[in-house]
């Protein structure tokens, strides 16, 4: 990735409620600006995707949250596929080359769920919008409590062995947030192809979303457009990206 235009402000905690939670308050109170990053060193509400809980042990994993105020409303796939791949491009950029994006920006190795993303607004203002993307990163984790384990495969850079510190992925993650975000508005395109790469897409697929489950090639993915897969019969099945529960190779 090319480096970001963008100044970045940290913002250091201890251990917090939940950086998401800190960078919220900091809107609220109108002391925010555009790219600060509240880092912690631990998180006791740390949040996940659909109201998961996100393990949050202190010294021992990336928990940042950015603000991001753009001069116009994102495209909520493009922000949540640019931020996936940033959280891949700041892996990778400290070693882990075969960490791989699933849908729709978990970065897994082996499958096993390294990183997440969590991208959210409140009450958006069209005229001043505001999102919050939260990242947390298991870096240095040699094991994890059993409640998370028994839901999904957890693994973390230091079980990947990859000998990084929080703070030099911390170096890799401002890099790629901006730079990753800047195409949000700039270039769709590459957001739409570097995801097909990194999440090894390019070719049969299983596509999971309301209506059921179909397998077949990947026609196109199109954060405008949605997603084309077309099936063994020749029929073609458009998607808008908001809509699918999951995508994978196959
Ligand atoms: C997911 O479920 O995959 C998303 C996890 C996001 C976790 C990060 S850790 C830093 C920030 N603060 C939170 O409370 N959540 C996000």
């Amino acid at each position: 990735m090319e480096s970001a235009a963008e100044p970045v402000r940290i913002v250091r905690h201890g251990v917090v409620d939940s950086t998401s939670e800190r960078a919220f308050a900091e809107l609220a109170a109108g002391r925010a600006r555009h790219c600060d990053v509240h880092v912690a060193r631990g998180q006791t509400l740390g949040r996940g995707r659909l109201g998961r809980p996100w393990h949050s042990p202190t010294d021992a994993a990336l928990l940042a949250s950015f603000v991001l105020m753009p001069p116009r409303p994102w495209n909520a796939a493009a922000l949540t596929i640019a931020l996936g791949l940033a959280a891949l491009d700041a892996v990778r950029a400290v070693g882990l080359d075969r960490a791989r994006l699933k849908w729709p920006n978990d970065v897994v190795v082996d499958g096993a769920k390294l990183a997440g993303v969590l991208a959210e607004t409140r009450n958006l203002d069209p005229e001043c919008p505001q999102y919050v993307a939260g990242i947390g990163v298991n870096v240095a984790q040699r094991d994890f409590p059993r409640t998370l384990t028994d839901e999904r495969a957890v693994t973390s850079l230091a079980l990947c062995g990859i000998a990084c510190t929080v703070e030099q992925l911390l170096a890799e993650l401002l890099r790629a947030v901006p730079a990753r975000c800047a195409l949000v508005e700039r270039d769709l395109e590459r957001l739409e192809h570097d995801f097909i790469r990194g999440a090894e897409l390019a070719g049969r697929v299983r596509l999971e979303s309301a209506a059921g489950t179909i397998a077949g090639e990947l026609v196109g993915l199109s954060i405008a457009g949605g997603l084309v897969v077309r099936d063994d019969s020749g029929g073609e099945t458009r998607l808008a990206l908001e809509h699918v529960r999951a995508l994978a190779a196959i």
